[in-house]
């Protein structure tokens, strides 16, 4: 069965959506996106999502494209048009076709598209057994806090991981982890759960903003700080978070096995409580 999308105010088949060769995303990357959830029919975290869409678009000088209330009732539709019980509903914004110059263009409305996605979230068999990670080095731009859909970098470390049997790529800069490639990294030792502090090195996950509160309702330490790749070998537990994987735990760095190669407690608890959340 054919998707619904939306570009542009319309909904129609997935062939017939179309956006011009004159896009500035498609020409520059010029522009930003977001991935939300879907449980249930139900989306999750949305507000946060949208929050850091409003950030992404103002440091990238751009403007809504649409209001606040047609962006959620586009999203609901999207969801109820495909059906989807589980998947994630991913958004782009950029700005606009025009003729390629690299200045902004004048008077050019933004492009705005949509589209679902099915994916089975909550019996991830993944989570069951854990992951493998790879390191790759870290050779994104400077501002990673903007989910800039510039993706060059995290498709080609991605696809270095999965050459090696891995799932994720951790990429590495001046000797420390800075986050997934698509998602944001976190190891456990006697308990604490440790992870890079915000910065515009890393992306202001969402889910690692919700794992922050529940972390804290459950008396779970949580420690903001750089690690390294040797760090991590060490580590009691490893895992990863992001709307498309929730809490993922990771049982391989670079062939060092972490934790006995099964995933640990508190990766597995932290996933628990977030998909508790989720479903509530
Ligand atoms: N990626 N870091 C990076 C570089 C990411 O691309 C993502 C998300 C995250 C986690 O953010 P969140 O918890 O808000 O999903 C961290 C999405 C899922 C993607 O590109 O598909």
């Amino acid at each position: 069965m054919s998707r619904i999308v939306y570009v542009n105010g319309a909904y129609l088949p997935e062939s017939e959506g179309k956006i011009s060769i004159f896009d500035r995303g498609f020409l520059f990357a010029d522009g930003v996106y977001e991935v939300t959830a879907v449980i249930h029919g139900k989306l999750i975290d949305y507000e946060p999502h949208i929050e850091r869409l409003e950030r992404s678009l103002g440091e990238i000088k751009m403007g809504w494209p649409c209001s606040n209330a047609q962006l959620r009732a586009m999203h609901e539709e999207l969801v109820k048009r495909n059906k989807i019980d589980q998947g994630w509903i991913y958004m782009q914004v950029t700005r606009g076709a025009a003729d390629r110059d690299f200045k902004f263009p004048k008077d050019v409305a933004p492009t705005l598209i949509a589209f679902a996605q099915s994916k089975n979230l909550l019996d991830n068999p993944d989570a069951i057994k854990g992951v493998k990670v790879v390191t790759v080095p870290d050779i994104r731009w400077m501002r990673r806090d903007i989910k800039s859909v510039m993706l060059l970098a995290p498709v080609l470390g991605k696809q270095a991981a999965y050459e090696k049997g891995g799932f994720e790529a951790w990429m590495v800069e001046d000797g420390m982890v800075t986050e997934g490639t698509s998602s944001n990294a976190y190891i456990v030792k006697d308990g604490r759960v440790i992870t890079r502090p915000l910065s515009e090195k890393i992306l202001a996950g969402v889910t690692r903003r919700s794992l922050f509160r529940l972390a804290k309702e459950n008396a779970v330490s949580i420690e903001e700080r750089a690690f390294s790749p040797e760090e991590a070998y060490e580590a009691d537990e490893a895992f990863l978070t992001s709307a498309t994987n929730f809490v993922l735990p990771i049982v391989e760095i670079d062939d060092k096995r972490i934790g006995g190669g099964q995933p640990g407690p508190v990766s597995r608890r932290l996933r628990e409580i977030y998909i508790e959340e989720a479903l509530s």
